[in-house]
């Protein structure tokens, strides 16, 4: 598959604060990429980077077919993490705008406009005051914006972090039938919309990749057998299930088959080794100590463990 972009040792270094430190990945051609990672992991300044708005301290940005002199620009659209509107504007003016300032001519801009609109879901309020649009609306017009110049690639910072849950949906949606057209890479702190967009995650914490590949490859490569165990409301079997978090390491017969035990409000979370054994020696276990419980599940790891495992949660 073809790379279209390829970004290789990418440091932003602010003052004394190094935000970004050594990022490398690729985005490949119609794919949809997930930026994933928590609160000041580098996600922002990243993006700025390769929108051109930052300079970079370090590294490389390379897109594939730009011609030399050429601003990576015009072949990305961009829609930042807080877009700033002009709210005596209407929505078909702002878009118009936002086309002219691409270069687009003034006919080409509003054929464009319209479409756009339209294609977001805004035909209706497009010549209502932005100041007036809902987050959601306000969103789906800086995706018009972004989209003006038919971008090769369609660059967000958390696209539907702040809207509210209908205005997710709304912005989730145009998003899934935009990633069938076009490139994306995009950002988030939200694992869940990562999952339900993205094909390719780049998990960045403190400024440094922890984790990338394909969504498919990296839930297979990391799922791992796991047993919850909802306790009954017993200070004794709270009491069994503490202490057994504490031993599990210590006491050998456990360490063979148990990896990781973790305690959550009633629920103990066993990530297992064998899961056959270990559903043995925890039944055998249980019935001996009298622990009671309402539920006992096995399953498997979901990337949700893996991300909390990654960013140190
Ligand atoms: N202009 C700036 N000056 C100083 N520090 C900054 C600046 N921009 C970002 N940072 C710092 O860099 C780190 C990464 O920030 P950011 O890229 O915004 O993270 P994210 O978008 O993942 O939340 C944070 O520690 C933040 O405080
Ligand atoms: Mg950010």
């Amino acid at each position: 598959m073809n790379r279209l972009l390829q970004v290789e040792g990418l440091v932003k270094t602010f003052g004394t604060t190094q935000a970004v430190k050594g990022i490398g990945f690729n985005i490949k051609e119609g794919r949809c990429t997930a930026l994933l990672g928590p609160n000041g992991a580098g996600k922002t300044t990243t993006i700025r980077m390769l929108t051109g708005l930052l300079k970079p301290t370090e590294g490389k940005i390379e897109f594939q077919g730009l011609r030399p002199g050429e601003d990576q620009r015009s072949l990305l659209g961009y829609l930042p993490q807080s877009p700033a509107f002009h709210n005596w504007m209407s929505g078909m003016e702002y878009a118009v705008y936002a086309g002219k300032l691409c270069g687009l001519s003034a006919g080409e801009a509003k054929s464009r406009a319209k479409e756009l609109l339209g294609r977001v879901g805004l035909a209706d309020a497009a010549n209502r005051k932005i100041g007036g649009y809902s987050g959601g609306m306000k969103q789906r017009l800086g995706l018009a914006q972004a989209l003006i110049h038919r971008p090769r690639l369609l660059v967000m910072d958390e696209p539907v972090s702040a809207l509210d849950p209908i205005g997710r949906r709304e912005v989730l949606g145009i998003l899934k039938e935009l990633k069938e057209e076009t490139t994306v890479l995009f950002s988030t702190h939200v694992l869940h919309d990562a999952e339900e967009l993205c094909d390719d995650v780049v998990i960045i914490q403190s400024g440094q990749v922890a984790l990338q590949g394909s969504l498919s490859q990296i839930q297979s490569d990391h799922r791992r057998p796991v047993i919850e165990l909802k306790l009954e409301d017993k200070e004794s079997s709270m009491e069994w299930a503490r202490s057994f978090v504490e031993r599990h390491q210590t006491d050998d017969a456990w360490r063979m088959i148990i990896e990781d035990a973790h305690l959550e409000d009633r629920t103990l979370r066993l990530t297992v080794l064998d899961m056959e054994k270990a559903r043995q020696a925890l039944t055998e276990e249980l019935a001996k100590q009298r622990v009671g419980f309402v539920r006992l599940e096995a399953g498997y790891s979901s990337l949700e463990d893996l991300f909390m495992k990654v960013v140190g949660a």
